[in-house]
């Protein structure tokens, strides 16, 4: 590749028009299950912009019902958790489940789009990290404090673990099927987990994130690390694990490069909220990050986070014609 990579998270999404009129026939979860529908939106965002990869149109939470909770994405609310975790009792009454069978949708739609792709265009798969996951049941929905979530990890030590393993068993065995069905690349989302101090990263998080990657070393593919707000202790995110190790918009990603090292490779990290700024504010910040970089190969460019709805497609379009072109010269 002699050009930088870019792809971005939530590529596919409500801030195309063509995915909002798939959306008023068809609820979130019915495009996921549905292969043909979920390859139909992966494929959306590749069709307008010249990309280097995709992401395969599904979701961290899909795995929830397979292990024993439920949930729904409430119109405007995002995800809601039908019963919480809110008890050691409940926790204790879940299990691995077969993550192959009823995860199949996904791991179908990923055979789909790959036999739609162009060769040169990677097909990511991806799944939620334990801690992120585990959020959501616990406190059934987004959290702000995360309250409930760290109540469970201190009050409740040992049922934190059994949750955490659980989790780590369904996702290694969810990826590993996402990569024998085509993925070429996994991206592991901790969405949340800048939500804990670095002590606490060490001993309720970091174990089981590490399980994930250790057991996907044997896997011949890339590893993305992706976390937000963690740039107190990236060192211990590179630690955990990851091929790539994906830094939001709050630290300068050429100081985050030093931190993780440079023998590994980095993904990000534009501010999501920059591509509603005018042109020339979004460009510098564009620049700004690849002139950080200065041509270390290595470098995915991408978002720190993923995009919003208000995203304007201009600004999309602007970002990667201005990443190929810089990266070429
Ligand atoms: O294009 C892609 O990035 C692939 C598709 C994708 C979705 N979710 C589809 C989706 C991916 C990679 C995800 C990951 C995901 N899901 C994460 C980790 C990444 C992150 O943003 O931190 C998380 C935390 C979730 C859980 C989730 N799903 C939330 C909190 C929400 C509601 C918030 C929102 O943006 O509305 C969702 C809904 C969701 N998942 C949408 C999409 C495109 C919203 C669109 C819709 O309702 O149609």
């Amino acid at each position: 590749m002699d050009r930088t990579p870019v792809w971005f998270m939530r590529q596919a999404g409500r801030y195309l028009k063509e995915y909002r009129e798939l959306r008023v026939k068809y609820s979130l979860l019915e495009l996921c299950r549905n292969p043909e529908l979920a390859t139909e939106v992966t494929l959306q965002p590749l069709r307008r912009f010249d990309l280097d990869a995709a992401i395969i149109f599904a979701d961290i939470l899909l795995p929830l019902p397979g292990i024993g909770v439920d949930f729904e994405f409430a119109a405007g609310e995002g995800p809601k958790i039908h019963r919480p975790l809110r008890s050691p009792s409940q926790i204790a009454s879940l299990a691995v489940g077969e993550p192959e069978d009823s995860l199949r949708f996904v791991l179908e739609a990923i055979g789909m789009v790959r036999r739609e792709l162009p060769r040169q265009v990677a097909l990511i798969g991806f799944a939620g990290a334990p801690f992120t996951l585990a959020s959501y049941m616990i406190e059934g929905g987004y959290s702000r404090s995360f309250l409930r979530t760290k109540k469970m990890m201190y009050l409740h030590p040992n049922s934190w673990r059994v949750l955490m393993e659980i989790l780590v068993e369904v996702t290694v065995r969810y990826l590993k099927a996402q990569i024998a069905a085509g993925a070429q690349a996994v991206q592991l989302f901790d969405s949340w987990v800048g939500a804990l101090g670095a002590d606490d990263y060490r001993q309720y998080a970091m174990p089981y994130s590490s399980m994930i990657f250790e057991s996907l070393k044997d896997q011949s593919v890339p590893t993305i690390h992706f976390s937000t707000g963690t740039a107190g202790y990236l060192e211990l995110l590179k630690e955990a694990g990851g091929t790539v190790q994906s830094v939001d918009w709050r630290i300068p990603i050429h100081l985050a490069w030093e931190r993780v090292g440079t023998d590994t490779a980095i993904q990000g990290n534009l501010e999501p909220i920059a591509l509603m700024a005018p042109p020339d504010v979004l460009e510098r910040k564009v620049l700004d990050i690849l002139k950080q970089v200065d041509g270390r190969p290595g470098h995915i460019f991408n978002l720190g986070h993923g995009f919003l709805p208000q995203t304007p497609v201009e600004s999309v379009s602007a970002i990667v014609e201005c990443v190929h072109e810089y990266s070429h010269s």
